[in-house]
């Protein structure tokens, strides 16, 4: 009987969940490293835009959910879930220190029985070798005998408000049966759905199936915009057109390139893996490719669009609409506006960015350049006081006839400006 558990990382993945399993009656100690954000926990302040924090503090009031840094309270824990971020290094590598940092932290705590969750998604391995291997050496207990151990890959979708983590089916792999065993009992409290499977690696491959094929789909969208494009044929028509097919078919759609902390990072980890097996992606390395050239294919049509009025981008104000990576929400992790505003001011463009749901641009180690950037003001006058808008988030919160009725020009890389009045050749698509 699983009463009380412990979720190390407070992110986008390890905070909804927290809040699930409270909710569903299991009491919960958030583990993060990051202080500032367990003190907002704690003071019932949310630092997600889609998660209220009157939700956190309902379970906090009820004594249900608590933040901490403190990992001895490991030892007082039935099973201990682990969502820390899965990044690449700067080659582009899978980076798995956070999983190996906690498994270390969590290891001298561990306890005979106790049940340790892997969340973040990595390659087929991680869960029965890397994080084994941390876990039994710090706590001299071994995985399957002494304590169990399983994957189970996250399935959130920020922002979307259909998307609730208890309706979510859930898979769940064990190092052993007993593992699985003990890890459907523990998320069938929270989860309605769970979808067991024999091993912790075929339900890390499952995840990275997910999300591969969800980026190979983006680049096969994102090539034949350019193919309709040349054709004088609108790929978004086409998409639309081709979904009423009942069966067969899946909607995906262009964009400026692939951003968020999955999509763009996730494929790599199998890559990497499958070199070790002499394997090849070939998929993935393909769909990579075209994904990652997009920005300079959005920036071309913006270099265009300046052209037909006379004007060179050297020289030129861009605004950059939406710096999210995706509509209505505050994630700007791996966006592609970043690499739009980069390739832009390379060219000499004078470049700003718009985004409602990002005031300011935060400290990152990939664009410290852009730290402390702050979002321009929604006015007639500002919008109108650039030679081009590029639309890169297509926010629902953004009026865009002021936008068609303000800007001169308007480089539209989401298909917003369907449906809007605009003047001939004010919109160009991207
Ligand atoms: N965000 C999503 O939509 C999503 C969806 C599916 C899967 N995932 C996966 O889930 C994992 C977590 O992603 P996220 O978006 O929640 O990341 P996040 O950056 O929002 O949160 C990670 C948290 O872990 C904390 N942390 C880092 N190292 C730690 C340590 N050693 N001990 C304790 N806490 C530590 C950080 O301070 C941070 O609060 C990743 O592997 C990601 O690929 C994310």
């Amino acid at each position: 009987m699983i009463t009380r558990i412990a979720i190390v990382g407070q992110g986008y993945v390890g905070l909804p969940l927290s809040l699930q399993f409270a909710r569903s009656g299991v009491n919960v100690v958030g583990l993060d490293i990051d202080q500032t954000k367990v003190d907002a926990l704690n003071a019932g302040r949310s630092y997600i835009k889609h998660i209220e924090g009157e939700r956190i503090r309902a379970e906090r009031d009820k004594g249900m959910f608590a933040a901490s840094s403190d990992f001895t309270l490991i030892k007082g824990v039935e099973a201990v879930i682990i969502c820390v971020p899965t990044p690449l290094n700067k080659n582009r590598e899978p980076d798995i220190s956070y999983i190996t940092d906690t498994g270390k932290a969590v290891a001298p705590y561990l306890q005979k029985g106790t049940l340790v969750v892997l969340e973040s998604t990595t390659y087929p391995g991680t869960t029965d070798e890397d994080l084994r291997e941390v876990l039994e050496k710090g706590s001299g207990l071994r995985a399957g005998v002494d304590f169990h151990l399983a994957f189970s890959p996250e399935r959130e979708d920020p922002g979307n408000p259909s998307s609730v983590v208890a309706s979510i089916p859930k898979i769940v792999g064990g190092y052993t049966p007993a593992c699985l065993e003990k890890a459907v009992a523990l998320y069938s409290k929270a989860i309605k759905t769970l979808v067991p499977v024999s091993s912790c690696r075929v339900a890390e491959a499952a995840k990275l199936l997910e999300n591969t094929f969800r980026g190979v789909n983006i680049a096969l969208v994102n090539e034949l915009k350019i193919v309709f494009d040349a054709m004088g044929i609108d790929v978004w028509e086409v998409i639309n057109a081709a979904k009423t097919k009942p069966f067969g078919f899946m909607a995906f759609y262009p964009g400026p390139g692939l951003g968020g902390h999955c999509i763009p990072i996730d494929p790599f980890y199998l890559t990497w893996k499958a070199r070790e097996y002499g394997q090849h992606t070939r998929f993935i390395e393909l769909s990579g490719e075209i994904n990652t050239g997009m920005p300079v294919y959005v920036v071309r049509r913006v270099a265009d669009a300046l052209n037909d009025r006379g004007k060179a981008v050297k020289g030129s104000k861009v605004l950059v609409l939406g710096l999210a990576y995706k509509p209505n929400v505050d994630d700007d992790r791996e966006s592609p506006s970043y690499a739009l505003l980069d390739l832009l001011k390379h060219r000499g463009a004078e470049v700003a960015y718009y985004d409602p749901f990002v005031p300011v641009i935060k400290h990152t180690r990939e664009h410290p350049h852009f730290a402390g950037t702050k979002s321009v003001a929604w006015d007639r006058a500002i919008v109108a006081g650039f030679d081009v808008v590029l639309i890169a988030t297509n926010h629902a919160s953004v009026n865009y006839q002021e936008l068609a009725d303000w800007a001169p020009c308007i480089v539209d890389a989401r298909n917003a400006m369907a449906g809007i009045a605009t003047k001939p050749g004010q919109v160009w698509k991207a």
